[in-house]
């Protein structure tokens, strides 16, 4: 980073330290990219948001050498998976969902999908995490500093800052300019960003608070425990939560309130009465750390970059929490850009490259959006189900709660319908599809002809593997050469910020064209043949199962972990093939080429994790 008088020169400025900017911030570092991050507030998220963490995410912090610290300080999964519907934690429960893959029906899936298994890291502690790794690998974090304005033109990014301790304003001139500035984004607002949806849909309250829960949630382990109680469909999340933070003594409790009236005024006092409400113990000691409003939204940006200025997270889609996507789409729209931006700064890709971000990422924002509202609206169901108006008070609500009870005909409809309702639920609660069946179409996928593969499951529940290009790399163990050692997933031997070749016994050639090609570009091009007595051999069948070509096939393989090209079967000649499809990916024009091929240079991405190679 050099300094110019009151001005600062870097690569790429993030504006944001949320889960969005930090972990963009990683990733270019982790890459090699000289990177400068300004955050308005003094540190990381005060409060614990975002928490679910699903396996996507945890994959791509595997791919940054970083599982190990997500694992160390998570709830792991087989805590988490309790959902509990009832009438106050200490109260009548009506209704249990097995939730984020823990069910009996659905965990195996949950297992084959990912080397990875999700977990529950709030947003307090995931930041730090991504916040310290980034600073270690050499991204600089400014905080304090506030976004003001930009301007672009065809080389950079000229953007104002101020310092908010001594009121200075300063510019830092970037190459690429990345808005991670959160739900009420300045910078996708001066962007003029269009936005498809609407803001303020439902009011909210967050109350996070201290207090022992152990004796109710030690034998029903959850992150989540949902309350109705009168009032509990009004605004906010459908009905009251009570979400655990750390088990079972810290606890973030969301409450509803009427978006069209005036904002309710709120104290401690009344935020402890609204938590020992939905706990149901009126004397139960509690310590309030923080409260604050909030709205559910439901709009996401049709386009999410202009020119070199690129939105990521919440300033693109912003949606409730439901499904617990945010965070994860966030930190999954920085995995995409931040290997494009880095193979254009390091001159291995063209510029266009970059506009694959809009054309894959704004689908996923869609979609996220839309699901995590229509999951709010699914809780109706469960009110219908019970035959509860919203409107309805404390007497009304447990005189039609109990018709469930009953030996009647009434009673046995009330029943088969709540287990239906609470079945809906599983598209908030086990939607595996949402979470892990990301596909993309765009300039940065070559197409091999096919249609994408026929699912005869429901793409929102359930996950598809398959290797059509645009899609994850599917994830399948392998045992390296040396049997003592750690297996090891598809999934580490492509990502570390490369592309990479997957192939089988008679890959020979495909192994020798990514040799040639990695020279005459510049960039690393592992390749890997997968076979009995080859780099890795595919211990279980899983891989012969789901890579979709034969044994002299192969896979152009994304450093983002989607695949980028295939070929059913060795074609006449691979070089040029390969060639062909990077090329294509990447962007290159013949004069781009020559001026990578003259400079030759090494890699320089480190990567974090310990591979076996073929040497090995
Ligand atoms: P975020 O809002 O986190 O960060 C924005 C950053 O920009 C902050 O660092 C801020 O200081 C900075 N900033 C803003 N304006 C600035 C300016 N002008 N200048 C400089 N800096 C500026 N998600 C999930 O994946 N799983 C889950 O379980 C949940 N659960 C959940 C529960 C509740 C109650 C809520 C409210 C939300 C969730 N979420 C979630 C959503 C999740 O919290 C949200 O999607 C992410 O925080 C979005 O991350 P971003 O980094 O995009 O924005």
């Amino acid at each position: 980073m050099t300094t110019t008088s009151a001005d600062l020169t870097t690569d790429v400025l993030v504006v944001g330290s949320g889960p969005a900017g930090s972990s963009a911030a990683l990733f270019l570092a982790t890459y090699g990219i000289e990177c400068l991050v300004v955050s308005k507030y003094s540190n990381t998220a005060h409060t614990p948001r975002a928490h679910i963490t699903n396996q996507r995410t945890v994959e791509i912090m595997r791919d940054i050498g970083i599982e190990d610290q997500i694992k160390a300080a998570e709830v792991p999964h087989h805590m988490i998976g309790e959902t509990v519907f009832c009438t106050a934690i200490n109260g009548e429960e009506f209704g249990r969902v097995h939730s984020w893959g823990t069910g009996p029906d659905r965990e195996g899936e949950y297992i084959a999908a990912s080397p990875s298994l999700n977990c529950d890291l709030p947003q307090t502690h995931f930041e730090p995490i991504l916040v310290r790794n980034a600073m270690e690998r050499g991204a600089v974090f400014r905080w304090k500093t506030e976004y003001v304005s930009h301007t672009q033109d065809a080389q950079g990014v000229y953007t104002v800052v101020r310092d908010r301790l001594t009121g200075q304003t300063y510019t830092v001139h970037s190459k690429y300019l990345i808005g991670a500035d959160g739900g009420r984004s300045q910078i996708a607002a001066d962007l003029e960003l269009p936005m498809d949806g609407q803001m303020g849909v439902d009011g909210s309250m967050n109350i996070h608070c201290d207090m022992d829960l152990t004796e109710y949630c030690q034998d029903r382990q959850s992150s989540l425990y949902w309350v109705l109680q009168p009032g509990a469909a009004v605004g906010g999340i459908g009905l009251g939560l009570v979400r655990m933070v750390r088990p079972w003594n810290e606890w973030l409790v969301t409450w509803g309130y009427d978006i069209n009236q005036p904002p309710p005024e709120m104290d401690d006092a009344k935020a402890a009465d609204i938590v020992r409400n939905l706990v149901g113990i009126p004397d139960l000691e509690i310590n309030i750390r923080h409260w604050s409003l909030w709205t559910v939204n439901d709009t996401y940006a049709t386009e999410n970059m202009k020119g070199r200025v690129l939105c990521v997270g919440d300033a693109v889609h912003r949606h409730p929490p439901s499904n617990g996507l945010g965070s994860n789409t966030s930190i999954q729209d920085s995995y995409n850009l931040a290997w494009k931006l880095a193979m254009i700064l390091k001159g291995q890709a063209g510029e266009e490259l970059i506009n694959s971000y809009q054309d894959e990422r704004v689908p996923v924002a869609k979609q996220i959006v839309r699901r995590a509202n229509k999951s709010i609206s699914e809780f109706s169901h469960v009110l219908d189900a019970l035959g509860i108006d919203p409107a309805d008070d404390d007497e009304a609500m447990q005189a039609a709660m109990d018709v469930r009870k009953q030996p009647t005909e009434e009673g046995e409809g009330r029943r088969q319908a709540l287990h239906k309702a609470l079945k809906i639920k599983d598209y908030e609660f086990n939607a595996l599809g949402v979470e892990m069946g990301q596909r993309y179409e765009s300039s940065a996928v070559v197409s091999d002809g096919t249609p994408w593969p026929t699912q005869d499951t429901d793409p929102e529940l359930h996950y598809q593997p398959t290797t059509h290009p645009g899609a994850r790399l599917p994830h399948a163990w392998l045992s390296p050469k040396n049997p003592f050692a750690p297996k090891v997933s598809t999934l580490d031997l492509a990502g570390g910020g490369h592309f990479t070749i997957l192939t089988g016994t008679n890959g020979h050639a495909w192994v020798e064209a990514a040799a040639e090609l990695a020279a005459e570009l510049g960039i690393d091009i592992p390749a890997y043949r997968i076979g009995p007595d080859q780099d890795y051999t595919d211990t279980y069948g899983d891989w012969a199962r789901l890579r979709e070509i034969a044994d002299d096939g192969c896979l152009l393989v994304r450093p983002d972990n989607h695949v980028a090209y295939r070929e059913a079967r060795l074609v006449d000649d691979p070089t040029t093939a390969l060639r062909d499809a990077l090329t294509a990916v990447l962007h290159l024009k013949g004069d781009e080429k020559t001026a990578q091929q003259a400079k030759g240079e090494e890699n320089p991405h480190p990567n974090h994790r310990q591979l076996e190679t073929a040497d090995a």
